[in-house]
């Protein structure tokens, strides 16, 4: 495969960094938005044409260097059990673990409720062209279970998984490697079908200590990411608000490390060994500015970094906003491209 992407997930020295970003496949594409008027998200993600469609949208849209499969981490949840409803209003459980009374048996695991995934991959594969690697992924195991635990409540800090995690420990112990290990089959499901990298979206990693999340998250991270790696496919961790944790990361746990807004990309760096890979970190709120001339100015705050850093993946500090501008977004990959035989 002839892929920037790929060329730097292992080491090689490439002419410019390679560009995505997460939740490139959705709702900044006016065609996505257009599909959402006829079918629901899970029309969409179930339906193996369409979803094909829109993981392949972003490249031909936005100039983007790899594809990423258009799905959602809670067919994990989904798949153990657990049920959802993508309202206009975004998602919500039926039931949640807090309210039950024995959690562990709830749920039943079932991995053949991934399967129709596996389908989805398979056509994207025959649809797209052969050197834009195709990304998948599942949520972090804590993400997962704060849905999973507290469900889509308005408070962003998930204060009762956290209560959970504490009061329950043994209990969350045995939700974590249930989780992990469907995890683990799914993650080896994808590949098994063709996707070329593997990103762990550990969006809530903030909400314990950081000690906390080493102690009880980061052996199933790693889990995970050794099944990965173990079939030579590269793997990307974002721990959103791992803050300080940073330090616990290593070559062990993962090829490239995905770095939230909150940190500085040149103090992630210094926290980590240099043979681990970066991925970030631009604040997605910076594309919601109308100056064109501010978004580059922000931009060129990287150069220096770049210059000095062959392994490093442009990508934002978390997910592209709804309401992102697409020209914002067609400026940055094309800054991104431009920066080509310039520094390196
Ligand atoms: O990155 C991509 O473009 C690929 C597809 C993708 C989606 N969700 C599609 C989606 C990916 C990788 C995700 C990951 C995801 N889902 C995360 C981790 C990353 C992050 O952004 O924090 C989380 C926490 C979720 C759970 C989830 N899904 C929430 C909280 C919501 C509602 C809020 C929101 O952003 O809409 C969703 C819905 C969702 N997932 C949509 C899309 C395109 C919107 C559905 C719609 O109404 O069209």
């Amino acid at each position: 495969m002839n892929s920037i992407l790929i060329d730097t997930l292992k080491g090689k020295k490439t002419s410019r960094p390679p560009v995505w970003f997460m939740r490139q496949a959705g709702r900044v594409l006016p065609d996505y938005n257009k599909l959402r008027e006829t079918y629901s998200f899970t029309e969409l993600m179930e339906d193996a044409k369409l979803a094909s469609q829109i993981t392949l949208m972003p490249i031909s849209k936005l100039g983007v260097d790899a594809a990423i499969l258009f799905s959602d981490i809670l067919v994990v949840p989904a798949a153990m059990g657990m049920k959802f409803n993508f309202s206009s209003k975004g998602p919500k459980s039926y039931v949640t673990l807090k309210k039950i009374e024995n959690p562990v048996n709830f749920l039943k695991p079932d991995e053949n409720k991934l399967e129709y995934i596996y389908h989805i991959i398979d056509r994207i594969n025959k649809e797209k062209s052969p050197d834009i690697p195709l990304i998948g992924f599942c949520g972090g195991p804590l993400t997962t279970l704060c849905y999973m635990i507290e469900g889509f409540g308005s408070a962003k800090d998930f204060p009762e998984t956290v209560n959970f995690f504490y009061q329950r420990k043994k209990e969350a112990k045995k939700l974590i490697d249930l989780v992990t290990e469907i995890s683990i089959i799914y993650a080896k499901g994808q590949i098994a079908h063709g996707i070329d990298v593997f990103q762990l979206f550990e969006t809530h990693a903030g909400v314990i200590p950081a000690d906390l999340y080493k102690e009880m998250i980061l052996p199933s991270v790693k889990k995970i990411g050794d099944a990965v790696r173990e079939t030579g496919t590269p793997f990307i961790y974002f721990p959103k608000g791992i803050g300080t944790g940073l330090k616990f990361m290593s070559k062990n746990i993962a090829d490239f490390i995905s770095i939230d807004w909150q940190t500085p990309i040149s103090v992630a760096r210094k926290m980590l060994p240099s043979e681990v890979g970066i991925q970030g970190n631009l604040d997605p709120r910076i594309l919601l500015i109308k100056d064109e001339k501010k978004i580059i100015n922000e931009l060129e705050k990287y150069s220096v970094f770049f210059s000095e850093n062959n392994n490093w993946i442009f990508n934002l500090g978390h997910g592209l906003l709804p309401d992102t501008p697409i020209k914002n977004i067609q400026t940055t990959v094309k800054w991104i491209k431009n920066q080509k035989g310039s520094l390196r």
